[in-house]
This record gives C-alpha cells, sequence and structure tokens, in this order.
C-alpha cells in the first residue's frame, strides 16, 4: 500500500454515509503513523489511567502511559489529584517507577527529588555546579479528572470538560450505578494487530453471529441497536433470558466506545473497562479492569468465574479475527472498503473521528 501524501489526503477526508469506506490499509500497517496518533488523538483526548481508590491517601502514586508520554499521577499532601510527565528534569529518568506511595517523587536514576506538586525539592551534590538553582525546576503538569470514580488524564491542556465527552452515560445507564461497582481484578491481553482494528472490531454487531455463537444466544441480535454521540458511540440489546446458562440478571447490556480508546461494557451488577493501548504499529495491548457491585456472595463468586470465562472465549474470538484480519490488511491486496450503514456506523464514526484528529 502506498503512502502516497495525495492518497492519504483523499482518505482523510470525512467519509459521508451514502459513500461510507473504511481508512486506508497503510494506516494500520506503516509504521509512521503511530507516533502522529499518539499526539494529534491519544495526547489531545482523555486517556482513563485507573481508578479513585487507587488514589485515595495523600501520597498515593499512579503511572501510566499517555499517547508518547509517561505520566505519573499523585494524591497531594492537601488532598489534590495532580498528574506530571513521568521525565525528571535532570536527564530525563522517571521520577516514579511503578505505583507506590511515598511522600516525594524521586528519580529513579540520580535521585533529584520533587515535591507531590511538582517542585524540585532536592538534588544531589549539585550545590556547586555554577548557575543551578532548584527553584527554577518543576515538572510539566497533564490535565486530571475523575468521572464516576475513573481517573483520565490529557496532555492537552485544551481538552473538553470531562461531562461533555461522557454526556447523557450515567443518564442512560440508569439505575446501573457505576460508582457503586467495586474493582475485583485486570486481565490483559497481546494482540497482533494495529489498535484501530482492535476499536473497528468492537463497534460493531456486524460480525456477531459469524464470529461468536455463544454471545449471539444471550443478546437479541434484531434488536442490537448502534446510537452514536460526539465523543462515543452506544451500542445496546435487552439481554434475552431465554438462555438456561444465562449468568447476567435481566436488562440491558451497553457498550459504550468512548473515543478515542476506551470500552464500557456495563451489565447489570457488573462493569468492564477496556482500555486500548498501541504498542508498535501492529501489536495492541488490552486492559480489561473488572467491576462488580458486590464481590463477596457465594451466587457472585460464581457469576464471577462464569463472566471471566465467558468474557474470555468472546475475547479470543475477537483476538483471532482480528489477527487474521491484520493479515489481510497486510497484504498488499486491499486498499480500502465499503462499510454497512445498517451495522457499521459506529465503525464510520470513530474511523471519521481518526481522520479529523490526523488532518
Ligand atoms: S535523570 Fe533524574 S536525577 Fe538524573
Ligand atoms: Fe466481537
Amino acid at each position: 500500500m502506498s503512502s502516497d501524501p495525495d492518497k492519504l489526503a483523499k482518505h482523510l477526508k470525512i467519509a459521508q454515509p451514502d459513500n461510507a469506506h473504511t481508512l486506508p490499509a497503510s494506516l494500520y500497517t506503516d509504521p509512521q503513523y503511530l507516533t502522529q496518533e499518539f499526539k494529534k488523538i491519544f495526547e489531545n483526548t482523555w486517556q482513563l489511567i485507573g481508578h479513585e481508590s487507587q488514589l485515595k491517601k495523600s501520597g498515593d502514586q499512579l503511572v501510566a502511559q499517555v499517547g508518547c508520554i509517561p505520566i505519573v499521577a499523585v494524591r497531594t499532601q492537601t488532598g489534590q489529584l495532580k498528574a506530571f510527565h513521568n521525565v525528571c528534569r535532570h536527564r530525563a529518568g522517571p521520577v516514579a517507577v511503578e505505583n507506590n506511595n511515598n511522600k516525594v517523587l524521586r528519580c529513579k536514576y540520580h535521585g533529584w527529588t520533587y515535591t507531590l506538586d511538582g517542585e524540585l525539592r532536592s538534588a544531589p551534590e549539585m550545590e556547586t555546579t555554577p548557575n543551578f538553582d532548584v527553584c527554577q525546576y518543576h515538572l510539566p503538569q497533564a490535565k486530571i479528572t475523575t468521572w464516576q470514580g475513573f481517573v483520565f488524564v490529557c496532555i492537552n491542556k485544551d481538552a473538553p470538560a470531562i461531562e461533555t465527552v461522557f454526556k447523557n452515560i450515567k443518564e442512560t445507564i440508569a439505575p446501573i450505578d457505576l460508582k457503586s461497582m467495586h474493582y475485583h481484578h485486570t486481565d490483559e491481553y497481546t494482540i497482533n494487530c494495529n489498535w484501530k482494528v482492535y476499536m473497528d472490531n468492537y463497534l460493531e454487531g456486524y460480525h456477531l453471529p459469524h464470529v461468536h455463537p455463544g454471545l449471539s444466544k444471550l443478546l437479541d441480535y434484531r434488536s442490537y441497536k448502534t446510537e452514536l454521540a460526539e465523543w462515543y458511540s452506544y451500542q445496546h440489546s435487552p439481554i434475552t433470558n431465554d438462555n438456561e446458562n444465562n449468568i447476567y440478571a435481566d436488562g440491558d447490556a451497553h457498550y459504550y466506545c468512548v473515543f478515542p480508546n476506551l470500552m464500557l461494557n456495563i451489565l447489570p451488577n457488573r462493569l468492564q473497562t477496556n482500555v486500548i493501548l498501541p504498542d508498535g504499529h501492529d501489536k495492541t495491548k488490552i486492559i480489561f479492569d473488572y467491576y462488580y457491585a458486590d464481590t463477596d456472595s457465594e451466587t457472585t463468586k460464581k457469576l464471577i468465574k462464569e463472566d471471566l470465562d465467558f468474557s474470555d472465549e468472546i475475547q479470543q474470538e475477537d483476538i483471532d479475527i482480528c489477527e487474521k484480519v491484520q493479515i489481510g490488511l497486510n497484504s498488499g491486496s486491499y486498499e480500502t472498503g465499503r462499510l454497512c450503514m445498517k451495522r457499521e456506523t459506529g465503525v464510520l464514526h470513530f474511523q471519521n473521528m481518526v481522520r479529523q484528529f490526523l488532518r
């Protein structure tokens, strides 16, 4: 696939529903675009880095990566949440290497030490260095905020308000209350495909009958709907209860895909967050965090086990198809394809946002 700039410019024009086509294969196969995506997409959007329960006490520190930039989020002495570039002003070492609790941020490399407000407080053996003043150094700050107990960071200071991004989600899923869910555990998957292959796949139910026979029994494909909002697409379906192995309570399955790389899979009594992180242009890390309304009773423990087994089965089916799609994209045989406007409006919405951010 050529990376001819004119051709690319054509593909980055917003695609209209009457001629909806996919992003070009080169955006999935050419390593040069990943840095642009990090800078233009990941550093300009809110990125989920953890849960407030991980930053409860003053001194709690949470490390993450946002686009190209390592980040450390902290709870300061005065109880504020702050986020800094995890890049020491001396020679770019890390001021935090893992989630931790400490009164200061001390660089792993030569021990320069910053307060939890990001100000350099001491720098060993620098006293005799001419024209050096600790007061002149501080860690660059990133924006940090919370929504429903989740912690988000944005590198760009002009990020939209988090309420704008998540507009109406809380109201739509009521009476489900995400704030009342408790963290259970994390699963990680590594997939041999570009991150957008995984996103595209999540954004449509078109593949359900072909890729997920088990899930198709649980969801009603005919009632499966996709709705679009400014920052996310929302797929939902009633859970069908004619299946004797049904492990979830009555209600709806809500699938939110928030631009660019966050998924909220909400079922009655359970929430899964998926964060999709590119690890090179053809490898992707998926972080699944599981939350439940109640984690203690025997019935819940059984439900949790079944939920995990079932999610893992679906995930393996998705991994398998995504890796095959990447092979197809790499083949040189394919440039772009048409999208189904009955089933793939979420894909079009996502890909148009990618186009908009990359232009
Ligand atoms: S790089 Fe941080 S102290 Fe040297
Ligand atoms: Fe799937």
